[in-house]
């Protein structure tokens, strides 16, 4: 990494220079390219620390650092930024074996950290719906990301599969099968959309069903065997509508990495056993609750985290306290990431800090809620139909490969109508799962079909085409990438260019990982993309002047390739050869 390489040359010299041990160097990506490469804004931290000019502890520090056969240019500016330029030949160097180094999964690191991912973790009453689009996408490119990088991923799915509303669904389930018989109820299923609407419609209007409803939950809940039976079709059902889901999405949830509420049941007496014994718990209104005094609501007032109804009822919390108990104690995790709607931010903080006073969180371990947004529509509301209906995941696709198709046609119309299906498949894909990933995951964000769609700019057919444009570099060179043997030498300025954005790739995908931020790698795509169009519109490859330079060229345009099509997988979105 290039960052590591000048760190290292430039924490002993922070120290030499005089600062207090452990001072950051703080080195970042330089703001402008007429800087330098990259500038280390530390010399002004340690600076302050030791009450001492900043630009002359800067001076000090560059006296003191070893630099030169790293770099070209080593300058102070302002009040203290050391700017850096790095040589050629270490870009170069680099490059050699950056495919092997940086886009192969490393498996070195293989099984060194252990992170859970609790993703997608639909409500299985109903059908999945945009609303949990994403989670599903965002958790997904994150558990790509962390498996890319060496850690052991642990996918956590946790559906919503017990509750009050099972109760009515199974006693409505039943009273079909009573009415209609078995096939007919089955059928039913089909939609569970509208199965719940049923469902609840009848709960509403029919007094002697709802109060069946209630019995029926009791009886799940203690365990009835013929109500565990329909329980379990019913979730069988809901979950194979999620899982084809997940195929057309490419995710790569499956069936092992569903860990539903209903598994933590017999967890929960021992979650307030647990709380009671730390003197955590107090009775407010007939429900078990625990205070902490970081937590108030308004005016003030002591905000509770409600573990047990005063019926005996368990709630959503309880859940999530035993779920933390098993993600440190029996996953192991070294992290736990939750990718969830930050409308539940307070309930996670609350969780999480219960969960920590209640020794339930031991060892390192770090709980993480990383929030996003809501996905809105055009007209700046959620994201519903005309008819204001939740729109669901599999229309949504549908209507994405409809309008990937026309455009593919439009584009490229002499392509044939399957390979035009099949690229449209990407480009669809592609379209919705970047629009979602390549903003800043805790805003909204609108849904905009044309956006997600344009082939310019930061979106998905972008980068895309970007790729395939590469593929058919090396097509009409009649040469197989993996053939080429030479390596990269940097002359033109947009040569060099694009090789330090390609080499800043492993610099991103960690703080991707640090911060749970997939637009960081969105971001980075388009700039190598941005970087390849500049390049390839000032130097000829094909053209070239002589074997040499088209060789070096065709040898970067193989790491840019490279990079797109491994970034974009990473971030769960196919390539295509051509478009
Ligand atoms: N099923 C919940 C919902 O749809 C999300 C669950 C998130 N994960 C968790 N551990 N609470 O709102």
């Amino acid at each position: 990494m290039l960052k590591e390489l000048l760190e290292a040359r430039l924490a002993p010299a922070l120290k030499a220079a005089g600062a207090p041990e452990g001072s950051p160097v703080a080195l970042t990506v330089s703001t402008k390219a007429e800087f330098g490469d990259y500038q280390m804004n530390g010399a002004m931290g340690a600076a302050k620390r030791l009450k001492r000019p900043p630009r002359e502890l800067a001076e000090a520090v560059l006296a003191a650092a070893d630099l030169n056969d790293l770099v070209s240019e080593a300058s102070i500016a302002g009040p203290g930024f050391i700017n850096l330029r790095l040589r050629e030949t270490v870009l170069e160097a680099e490059l050699e074996a950056f495919e092997t180094d940086v886009l192969a999964p490393s498996a070195a690191a293989a099984d060194a950290h252990r992170v859970v991912i609790d993703y997608s973790s639909p409500n299985l009453a109903k059908e999945m719906h945009v609303g949990h689009l994403r989670s599903t996408i965002i958790g997904d490119a994150l558990a790509r990301c962390f498996a890319h990088g060496g850690w052991t991923v642990l996918r956590q799915n946790h559906v919503g599969d017990w509750g009050t509303q099972f109760g009515m669904l199974l006693a409505f389930l039943n009273s079909l099968e009573a009415d209609e018989g078995d096939r007919a109820a089955e059928a039913e299923l089909a939609d569970l959309e509208q199965f719940y609407r049923r469902a609840k419609a009848r709960f509403d209007e029919d007094p002697a069903f709802a109060a069946l409803s209630r019995e029926t939950v009791v009886k799940l809940q203690q365990g009835d065997p013929a109500c565990r039976e329909a329980w379990q079709r019913f979730i069988d059902v809901s979950l194979s509508h999620c899982e084809a889901l997940y195929r057309r999405l490419q995710v790569t949830l499956t069936r092992e990495h569903v860990h539903a509420e209903s598994a933590y049941n017999d967890a929960l007496p021992g979650v307030i056993e647990a709380l009671r014994d730390q003197g955590l718990l107090t009775q407010s209104d007939g429900a078990q609750c625990v205070f902490l005094d970081e937590f108030t609501g308004k005016d003030d007032a002591p905000l509770p985290l409600i573990v047990q109804k005063s019926d005996g009822g368990y709630l959503y919390a309880t859940t999530d306290l035993a779920a933390v108990r098993y993600r440190c104690t029996t996953l192991k995790a070294d992290r736990a990431l939750y990718l969830v709607d930050k409308r539940q931010g307070l309930h996670f903080k609350q969780v999480f800090a219960v969960a920590a006073a209640a020794g339930f969180i031991t060892g390192p371990c770090s709980f993480e809620h990383m929030p996003f947004g809501t996905m809105l529509g055009e007209d700046g509301r959620p994201f519903r139909t005309r008819a204001g209906d939740v729109i669901k995941l599999a229309d949504l696709l549908d209507e994405a490969e409809r309008r990937a198709a026309a455009l593919v046609a439009e584009k490229n119309p002499a392509l044939g109508a399957e390979a035009r299906t099949e690229i449209a498949k990407a480009v669809a894909l592609g379209a919705v799962k970047y629009a979602d990933l390549s903003k800043h995951r805790s805003n909204d964000y609108v849904f905009s079909w044309d956006t997600m769609l344009s082939f310019d700019g930061n979106t998905a057919p972008y980068l895309q085409y970007a790729y395939s444009r590469i593929q058919s570099l090396f097509s009409k060179a009649g040469l197989a990438p993996e053939s080429l043997k030479a390596s990269v030498k940097l002359e033109a300025p947009q040569e060099r260019a694009l090789a330090l954005v390609l080499l800043r790739t492993e610099e991103v995908l960690q703080q991707v990982r640090d911060q749970g931020l997939p637009h960081l790698l969105c971001t980075h795509l388009y700039d190598v993309a941005t970087a390849f169009t500049a390049f390839y519109e000032h130097c000829p490859v094909l053209s070239a002047s002589d074997a040499d330079t088209q060789g070096s060229r065709l040898a970067l345009a193989r790491r840019c390739g490279a990079t797109l099509r491994q970034g974009l997988e990473l971030l769960g979105i196919p390539v295509v050869q051509r478009m």
